[in-house]
């Protein structure tokens, strides 16, 4: 078992089996359950094992579940059953609900305990860890608030029963983590790709995580250094309607590409074939280049400085940088974007 602590009160604990979901306390009368459909057994299950009553709401799949009419929904089951300031909201599946049960703990009551069960791979090493939840208003997690849980728990056992494209999600995210962060993550992945042994993969990768968000909880610096390959990625997940780990990939190899022309990074092809080794994606699909180019600027305008990008020196040293439009576009041509006159 291997147990992380955020700011010596979120504790995240990856096994095999959950035992102990609520973390001890002497007020707590009841919890909610919210769960997506396709983990609704696990967290009736959970339910029956708690020490306390709880009530499971099951909640519609994936991102159609982060809403503001959603979270209503559970902010009234809480009201019927009586929840107090002292009673806890458990997010059982995917990003999805652990952003959006993080999101309902943060705000009903002015804030309850959160604890969250990532049954994804990309839940358990990315959304699940770092206090953001978040729902979707208009655009994507534009309505949110920074919320710790007590405890994450993180069942390999769950994960390693997913369908393999679940699987390949997390672990773009897991060989983002190794690029940025973690040399011996980056060989784990590179020897054996997609059946790379979770049980290694799943806590150094949280592991980076956790070290980053330690130093930078409410992301006013460092914490950018998590979005190497996002910004390229993001606007090419919109533009061509692909999957966040998919997407990420495309984005890394842009930010390679980039990372090789700004910094002198010398291993882009290395990080091409440890993403070709995942079965991720290293080309953009078919889509329109000045819509992903509007993204990608669009993104900028909120920063309101230059195009700022994470990009490597060197496997493990990131670093921020100002990139200027010609390199964009040498980035995005790797990939197959070619750029648009402006
Ligand atoms: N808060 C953060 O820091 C952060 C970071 C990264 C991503 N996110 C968010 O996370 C979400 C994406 O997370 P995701 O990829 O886990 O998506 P998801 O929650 O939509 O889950 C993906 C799919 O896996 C299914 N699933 C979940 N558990 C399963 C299981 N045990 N067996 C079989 N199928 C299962 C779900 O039903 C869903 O269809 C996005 O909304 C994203 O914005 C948040
Ligand atoms: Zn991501």
């Amino acid at each position: 078992m291997d147990r992380f602590l955020i700011h010596d009160r979120s504790e995240i604990v990856v096994g095999r089996g959950i035992d102990h979901v609520l973390p001890p306390s002497e007020r707590r009368t009841a919890a909610l359950i919210v769960a997506q459909p396709s983990v609704a057994a696990l967290a009736t299950a959970m339910a029956a094992a708690l020490d306390v009553p709880a009530q499971v709401e099951i909640v519609p799949d994936g991102d159609a579940a982060k809403t503001l009419a959603v979270a209503e929904t559970l902010y009234e089951a809480g009201n019927v059953m009586g929840l107090t300031r002292h009673d806890t909201v458990i997010g059982v599946g995917g990003g999805a609900v652990t952003d959006l049960a993080g999101f309902v703990a943060a705000t009903y009551l002015r804030g309850v305990e959160s604890v969250l069960v990532p049954t994804t791979t990309l839940a358990a090493v990315d959304a699940a860890i770092g206090g953001k939840t978040a729902v979707n208003v208009g655009g994507k997690n534009l309505v949110g608030a920074f919320h710790l849980p007590s405890r994450v728990i993180v069942d390999l056992d769950v994960l390693d029963a997913l369908p393999v494209p679940v699987r390949r999600e997390g672990l773009a995210e897991a060989l983002k983590a190794g690029l940025i962060g973690d040399r011996s993550l980056l060989g784990v992945l590179e020897s054996d790709g997609i059946d790379a042994p979770l049980d290694e993969v799943v806590p150094a990768a949280i592991a980076v995580k956790v070290g980053v968000v330690n130093d930078d909880l409410t992301e006013t610096g460092r914490r950018a250094i998590l979005n190497y390959g996002h910004t390229a990625g993001h606007a090419i997940e919109l533009a061509a309607g692909i999957s966040h780990g998919d997407a990420v990939a495309i984005g890394m190899v842009v930010a390679g590409r980039v990372s090789r022309l700004v910094t002198g990074f010398d291993d882009e092809d290395r990080q091409r074939e440890a993403i070709e080794r995942l079965g991720l994606p290293v080309a953009a699909p078919d889509c329109d280049p000045t819509e992903i180019v509007r993204l990608v600027h669009l993104d900028k305008k909120r920063d309101r400085s230059g195009l700022r990008m994470v990009l490597l020196q060197k496997i493990a040293r990131p670093v921020v940088e100002t990139v200027a439009e010609p390199v964009l576009a040498q980035g995005l041509d790797v990939v197959g974007v070619e750029y648009p006159p402006r």
